[in-house]
């Protein structure tokens, strides 16, 4: 297999992100077997797409912690700040806020006084999130952070004057694997203060149709979601992957709880990367290895609290107890 990996070349684009996409690229496809990072799913494309994927019946993720916290939000936001305190709510990888915004609404009912900081690794989907908040709730102070999470991590030490909440919703915590998962909330528990909460979002262990379908749904959305990451490659680093020449690939693993997902070639084939003088060849039905989303149970997402230093407060469940928001309190 030839391949020209030539990481001393300097890349045609100078944009920081550009830079650590083809660093990033240029490993994960150097491997065996090939991997791509899940979190370059999310270019102004690939959030477009992700915003039709919570739109899909399929995808029952959003629907269920939208009525999560419809329906028990206001517990929560009491829990959140004592009354006339200050805080801080962080969200990493805040995305449209779509449900976000039901909690945002719910703690300014209540006049709580709070900034909120959406982190997100996606400049595109941040612009559209602030803009969005400052016509929907205009007066509420909002700090955008276009971070990586664990650069932003860094940043809740400099907010520990005040109580902080932190929120990771949707399944972002399922892209994780379970020592980098227990790395990120030892990271937060070691940046906040006792006393500061988390809200962690976590979709749960489940029957497998109703998994394997909100990742390969009939639409062929989420097999659009996964090939784009191909035409990024194409966008951003001047590849050649030819799309046609790829299919999307997932699977439900129910003893791992994992969600695997791939880009399989359908024949042999070479991609060239003109920004970054790369060369990469597959083998007929080699793969990249695009995403791993996570399912957990609640004894797994307890020991993990535990481990980690945390006190599990409570749970909260849609109806169908498809999916957790666990409030934990540092210890
Ligand atoms: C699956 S979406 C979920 C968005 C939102 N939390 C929800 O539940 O609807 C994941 C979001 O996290 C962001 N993201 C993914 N990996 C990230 C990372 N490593 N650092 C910062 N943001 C990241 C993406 O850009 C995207 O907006």
């Amino acid at each position: 297999m030839k391949q020209t990996l030539s990481p001393a070349v300097p890349y045609q684009k100078k944009d920081l992100w550009i830079s650590q996409f083809a660093h990033d690229v240029t490993l994960g496809l150097s491997q065996h077997p090939k991997s791509v990072p899940s979190r370059y799913f999310y270019d102004k494309e690939g959030d477009k797409i992700f915003q039709q994927i919570m739109n899909m019946p399929e995808y029952y993720i959003t629907s269920c912690e939208h009525d999560i916290f419809m329906q028990q939000g206001k517990k929560m936001c009491q829990v959140f700040h004592e009354p006339g305190e200050t805080f801080n709510l962080i969200e990493f990888g805040a995305g449209d806020g779509y449900k976000t915004k039901v909690l945002l609404k719910k703690l300014l009912e209540d006049e709580a006084d709070f900034t909120y900081n959406p982190v997100d690794i996606s400049k595109n989907i941040l612009e559209e999130l602030n803009t969005n908040l400052k016509n929907e709730l205009p007066g509420m102070k909002v700090r955008p952070l276009n971070m990586e999470y664990f650069s932003a991590l860094s940043k809740l030490s400099e907010l520990n004057t005040r109580r902080n909440v932190v929120l990771f919703l949707g399944a972002n915590i399922g892209n994780f694997s379970r020592e980098a998962a227990g790395n990120f909330l030892s990271r937060i528990s070691w940046y906040c203060k006792p006393g500061d909460l988390l809200l962690l979002g976590a979709d749960l262990k489940k029957d497998p149709q109703i998994i394997s379908l909100a990742y390969n749904d009939p639409h062929g959305i989420t097999a659009a979601f996964n090939l784009n990451l191909l035409q990024r490659m194409n966008r951003e680093l001047g590849a050649d992957f030819d799309t046609n020449s790829f299919v999307h690939h997932t699977f439900y693993e129910p003893q791992s709880g994992e969600v695997l997902s791939y880009l399989v070639s359908l024949r042999r084939q070479t991609v060239r990367f003109a920004h970054i003088n790369m060369e990469v060849s597959f083998e007929a039905f080699e793969s990249i290895h695009t995403e791993t989303s996570r399912k957990y149970s609640l004894s797994e997402l307890e020991e993990l609290a535990a481990d980690q230093g945390f006190e599990v407060l409570e749970h909260f469940s849609d109806e169908r107890n498809y999916f957790v928001d666990s409030l934990w309190k540092i210890r």
